[in-house]
């Protein structure tokens, strides 16, 4: 009898994880399919968590990233290089191929960006904004990254710091390599972007920004102590800080040449400023950006010079043969022109670190490629780090090779 019903509890509960495992493709693909629309292949998970906890499983437990798109590639086939999924709450089509990759990033009439979490990014941020209103925000940005703040004077401006930061690191002889270029370039991107120095203050600045960053991907949440909700609080007290700096200038005036400044006074053709909550915004995203990438691109660099000594030794010479010249000045953008070695490994650094892994988007409407249908309301994952690391587009490529770039891009162009 105890047998039966161990086999009858077995049974029910085969049954019902296959209910689960079918629920939404039943849902929300069959009904596509009887329509003759032809998804990518893929599978869409459990009702609510979808993949994510197979997501989760590459990501943070086995921390192996690339196997979660590969273990798709296997399944599925790697021609196609679109897979349907269910990922972050949202049935989601996967794209992780060259052609496929560029179609998506170069459609803006077909999909409109998309970040996890707009509110913490601000709604009046470039990289939020569509259409008109993007290229308006963009000529703003643009104007004041250039003006009137150069690259020329930018590179000026930040040499003292990393020099700084060179010696200190040299004295110290281990340094935690992400801990120390966060803090050099958040004290450059803020003495930079609004004339803020060093202190308690940038410190308080730092850990908010810190706590942005580690809840931008989180799942929205309200319970108190959870990661997005901490993000919130922080974007709350950055723009706070913003909003008071941003007062005190219209008050006292400012003679800061700093991207605030620029971002306050600069106009467009009819002599329109941007609104004060469009200048909130952008500098508060602007220096998210720049700070979270240039710090972990950084980190980066050095993690993969120190397991490359030979390609530090040449990096070495370069620098030691342009710093001969120099008589110890800093180095200006006519010196950065002549570092062919160091634009190799810039390249290389940025295409092994993937700093930006996945950018994501949504259909704006029903999109065909290559014989499949992304749905209009579906989200698009494009995956970037995948391209980087696969060895049809990269000899060996989880080898730090900056040789590998033959004819690196001019990293500064004609200013
Ligand atoms: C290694 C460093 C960097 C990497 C890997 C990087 C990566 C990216 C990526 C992938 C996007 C596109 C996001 C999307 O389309 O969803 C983007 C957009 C953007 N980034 Fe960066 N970024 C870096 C540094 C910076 C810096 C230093 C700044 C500012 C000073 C900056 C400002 C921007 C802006 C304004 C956009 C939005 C552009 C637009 O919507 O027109 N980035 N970045």
């Amino acid at each position: 009898m105890e047998l039966v019903g161990m086999g009858l509890f077995c049974v029910i509960l085969g049954l019902l994880a296959w209910v689960l495992w079918q629920w939404n493709e039943v849902w929300l693909v069959k009904p596509l399919l009887r329509d003759g629309v032809n998804l990518p292949p893929g599978h869409l998970g459990l009702p609510f968590f979808g993949e994510m906890l197979n997501f989760l499983w590459y990501f943070k437990i086995i921390r192996r990233p690339d196997e979660f798109i590969y273990s798709r590639k296997k399944r599925y086939g790697a021609q196609v290089g679109m897979y349907r999924s269910h990922l972050f709450g949202s049935p989601t089509i996967i794209v992780s191929d060259p052609t496929a990759n560029k179609f998506v990033l170069q459609s803006d009439d077909l999909f409109e960006k998309h970040w996890p979490h707009p509110e913490l990014v601000g709604a009046n941020a470039l990289v939020m904004a569509e259409g008109k209103l993007h290229k308006r925000l963009r000529k703003f940005v643009i104007d004041a990254l250039n003006q009137p703040r150069s690259l020329r004077h930018v590179i000026l401006k930040v040499q003292p710091r990393i020099v700084d930061a060179l010696r200190h690191w040299a004295s110290k002889g281990i340094i935690k390599a992400e801990h120390e270029a966060r803090r050099v370039t958040f004290e450059n991107i803020c003495h930079m972007f609004a004339s803020f120095e060093p202190g308690p203050f940038l410190e308080e600045l730092e850990r908010c920004y810190s706590g942005v960053v580690a809840g931008i991907r989180s799942q929205p949440s309200n319970i108190p102590g959870s990661a997005y909700q901490h993000a919130f609080n922080c974007k709350k007290k950055l723009s706070k800080a913003f909003a008071i700096e941003l007062e005190k200038r219209k008050k006292n005036g400012s003679k800061s040449e700093d991207f605030l400044d620029a971002l306050m006074n600069s106009c467009d053709e009819d002599g329109n400023h941007l609104q004060e909550k469009e200048v909130l915004d952008n500098i508060f995203s602007l220096l998210l950006g720049a700070y979270e990438s240039t710090a972990i691109s950084i980190m980066w660099a050095l993690y993969y010079l120190s397991k490359s000594p030979h390609c530090l030794q040449r990096l070495r010479e370069e620098h030691i043969e342009i710093s001969k010249k120099k008589n110890g000045d800093y180095i200006t953008i006519e010196d950065i022109r002549l570092m062919k070695y160091t634009s190799k490994v810039v390249e290389e650094t940025i295409r092994l670190g993937n700093v930006s892994s996945v950018v994501f988007r949504i259909a704006r409407q029903d999109v065909d490629f290559k014989g499949y249908r992304i749905p209009k309301g579906w989200k698009v994952s494009v995956w970037l780090r995948t391209l980087h690391v696969d060895p049809n587009n990269f000899d060996d490529p989880l080898n730090f090779n900056p040789d590998r770039w033959d004819a690196p891009k001019p990293f500064v162009k004609d200013i």
